[in-house]
Formats: C-alpha cells, sequence, structure tokens
C-alpha cells in the first residue's frame, strides 16, 4: 500500500475477555511502531485495555491520528499519535522527546514497523532488498537505540519486537523479510545480553499467518482456504487479538525469566506448512497478483 492510498479504518474488538488484571499496565507507558494499523494496533488497544499509556507512530500521520481516536474512544484511554519514519533517526529523536514530555518515560517498546510484498529473489532490485532491511532490521535498531538512551537505561523496561518465521526454513520470495527478520532475532539477543543489568528484558514475538491484516493480504497469494487452514495444527488462522495477548503477556511478572528469545506465535503453522515454490507459482500465475514482481 503507498502512503497516499485511502486509509483502512481499524476497529477494536468487539467482545475482549480478559487474562490479566484489566488494571495489570496502570502507569505503565507503552511506544508501539507500526500502532497505526494491523496487528500493531491491536496490541495497543489491548495494552491500552489494561490501563497503559500509549505512543503509536507510523510515517502517515493521518493513519495513526485516526488510530488513536479510535483507540481512545473504544477503550478510555491515552494515546499520542506521531509520524515517525523508523529510517530517520532524527524524526525518532524528536517522537521519542515528545513523548518523553508527554508522559515522562517508556516503560514498554513495541517494534512493529515493517514493510513486505512477495517477490522472487532473482527479480528483487537491490532497492526492493536495502528497503525492508532498513525498515525492518534498521528500525529496530534506530527506535530500540534512541528509548534505551532516553528511558530504558535508568529506568529499565521491556522491548517486543515483532518478527516472524519465514527464515527458520528459507521462505519463498521472501528472502528480504526472512533476512530482515532473523538479523532482528539475533540484534534481539545482543540487545538481551548488553542491557540485561540495567532491567531491560528484550523478545521476540514472531506471529504465523494472522487473518485480517496487510501482511496476509500482501503474502497470502490466494492460499488461504479451508484446506490451508486444515493443514494448521490448530486448525485456524492466528488473530490479531492472539499476538497482542502474548505481548501483554510479556510485559508482566508471570515473564520475567524470558529474555533474548522468541515466541513462536503460530498454532503451530511454520512445522506443517507447504514451501512449494512450484506450486505457488502455478497458482499465482493462474489469476492471483503479486502486484509488481512478474512470474
Ligand atoms: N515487488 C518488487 N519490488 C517492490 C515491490 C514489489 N511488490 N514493492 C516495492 N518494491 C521495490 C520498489 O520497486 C523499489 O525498488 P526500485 O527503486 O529498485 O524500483 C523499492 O522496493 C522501494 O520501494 P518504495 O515504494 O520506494 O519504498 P517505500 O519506502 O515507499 O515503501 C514498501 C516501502 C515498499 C515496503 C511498501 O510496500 C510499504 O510502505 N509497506 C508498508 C506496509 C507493509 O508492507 N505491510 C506488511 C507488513 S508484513
Ligand atoms: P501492517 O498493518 O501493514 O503494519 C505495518 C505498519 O508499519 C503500518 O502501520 C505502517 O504504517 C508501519 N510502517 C511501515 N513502514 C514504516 C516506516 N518506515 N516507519 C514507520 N512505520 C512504518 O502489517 P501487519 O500485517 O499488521 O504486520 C505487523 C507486524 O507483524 C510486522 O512486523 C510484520 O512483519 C509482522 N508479521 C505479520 C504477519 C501477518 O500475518 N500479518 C505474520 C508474521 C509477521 P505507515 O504506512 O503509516 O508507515
Amino acid at each position: 500500500m503507498s502512503r497516499n492510498d485511502v486509509i483502512h479504518k481499524e476497529t477494536c474488538e468487539e467482545n475482549y475477555k480478559y487474562i490479566f488484571k484489566p488494571d495489570i499496565l496502570r502507569g505503565k507507558v507503552a511506544f508501539i511502531t507500526g500502532g497505526g494499523s494491523g496487528i500493531c494496533f491491536t496490541i495497543t488497544e489491548i495494552f491500552m485495555r489494561h490501563g497503559c499509556d500509549t505512543v503509536i507512530v507510523g510515517r502517515n500521520l493521518e493513519r495513526v491520528k485516526q488510530a488513536s481516536e479510535t483507540l481512545m474512544a473504544a477503550t478510555g484511554g491515552r494515546c499520542l499519535p506521531l509520524s515517525v519514519d523508523v529510517r530517520k533517526p532524527q524524526q525518532i529523536l524528536d517522537a521519542v522527546d515528545e513523548a518523553m514530555g508527554q508522559f515522562g518515560k517508556i516503560d514498554i517498546l513495541v517494534n512493529g514497523a515493517a514493510g513486505n510484498f512477495l517477490c522472487p529473489l532473482d527479480q528483487m532490485s537491490f532497492n526492493a532488498f536495502r528497503t525492508v532491511m532498513e525498515i525492518d532490521a534498521h528500525g529496530t535498531f534506530n527506535v530500540s537505540k534512541v528509548v534505551y538512551d532516553k528511558s530504558m537505561k535508568t529506568n529499565g523496561g521491556v522491548i517486543i519486537n515483532i518478527t516472524a518465521l519465514l527464515h527458520l526454513r528459507g521462505t519463498q520470495m521472501q528472502t528480504h523479510a526472512g533476512s530482515a527478520k532473523a538479523a532482528i532475532e539475533a540484534m534481539t539477543r545482543h540487545m538481551a545480553v548488553e542491557w540485561g543489568m540495567n532491567g531491560v528484558r528484550v523478545m521476540c514475538v514472531a506471529p504465523g499467518p494472522i487473518a485480517d491484516t496487510e501482511g496476509m493480504r500482501r503474502l497470502g497469494g490466494g492460499r488461504v482456504n479451508e484446506e490451508y487452514e486444515k493443514s494448521i495444527p490448530i486448525q485456524r488462522l492466528g488473530l490479531r487479538v492472539d499476538i497482542a495477548d502474548v505481548c501483554l503477556f510479556l510485559t508482566t511478572r508471570g515473564s520475567e525469566l524470558l529474555t533474548g528469545t522468541t515466541i513462536a506465535a503460530d498454532g503451530g503453522s511454520w512445522l506443517t506448512g507447504s514451501n512449494n515454490f512450484y506450486q505457488t507459482k502455478k497458482l499465482l500465475s493462474a489469476g492471483h497478483s503479486l502486484s509488481k514482481a512478474k512470474l
């Protein structure tokens, strides 16, 4: 989706069922990149439903503003929307200063901003590969560094990096995103080692296929049907709220021994999913679009 496209209006959970006490994040502040849409919008919502103040950032100011209005109306919590490109350090410095000015600290950072598309390796331009590496991997480093320097170094905190399971087997048409997520997973372990003594825990949450998301619309390639769902051990796609609940757990005392690790939140799909390039190529050439890539 280009930044000029019509903004899809995000909606909140209609009937959220609490697992934890509704005030478990009262007094906490979360900074969430990519919080204006998809999975990270719902992570923001669930944090707010538990009393957390939030800051959401993305490139498109209108998108984050609209998301923040929806979130505040549904939860009664506070959400500061800011325009930031995670590839641009000065924009991050300014946004974190603004967040600190408003809330005084950042306890939780979710690095969810990402870019992706299906593209066979031999058709990927230098810039296409670099763009995804810069948004996902450099973006995670850039934002973590600023939030650590300005708040977590002295106050501690939890960093959750949203990755994926693409690189575990080497997924067709996902070399750029898989490489970026693998780099984030390594970075997570380095950060956990260096920042642990300052009271910072750093983890990855790696979603599998999640329904009603831009990621699935872009990457599903027409493969998502009943047969596909039945191939997943838990017999269904993940939901945004599943990922939000996992992230919530990682902010609680129940997860205090977890750091430097990756939670695969995919219902076991990576263990059983097909990774058949020729089958996908046939399916896509039968009518499913890859936007730019020519097969
Ligand atoms: N197939 C192949 N190459 C593609 C592509 C596609 N579908 N989409 C973009 N690219 C290439 C571009 O051609 C360009 O390379 P070039 O200069 O050699 O032509 C490069 O990627 C950068 O594209 P650009 O549109 O300038 O990047 P951007 O920084 O404006 O946007 C994207 C980043 C491309 C990742 C864009 O899709 C985006 O903004 N995504 C955010 C939402 C998203 O991806 N959600 C899913 C998360 S899982
Ligand atoms: P999404 O709705 O497209 O979310 C991506 C967000 O990142 C958008 O809000 C976008 O906002 C923001 N973003 C993109 N580039 C940015 C940049 N340079 N700077 C700042 N913000 C930027 O996608 P999603 O499907 O919910 O995915 C969310 C996360 O889950 C991603 O990390 C993705 O890799 C991961 N994931 C998703 C799935 C899935 O099934 N959907 C599976 C595995 C992993 P702007 O356009 O306004 O910048």
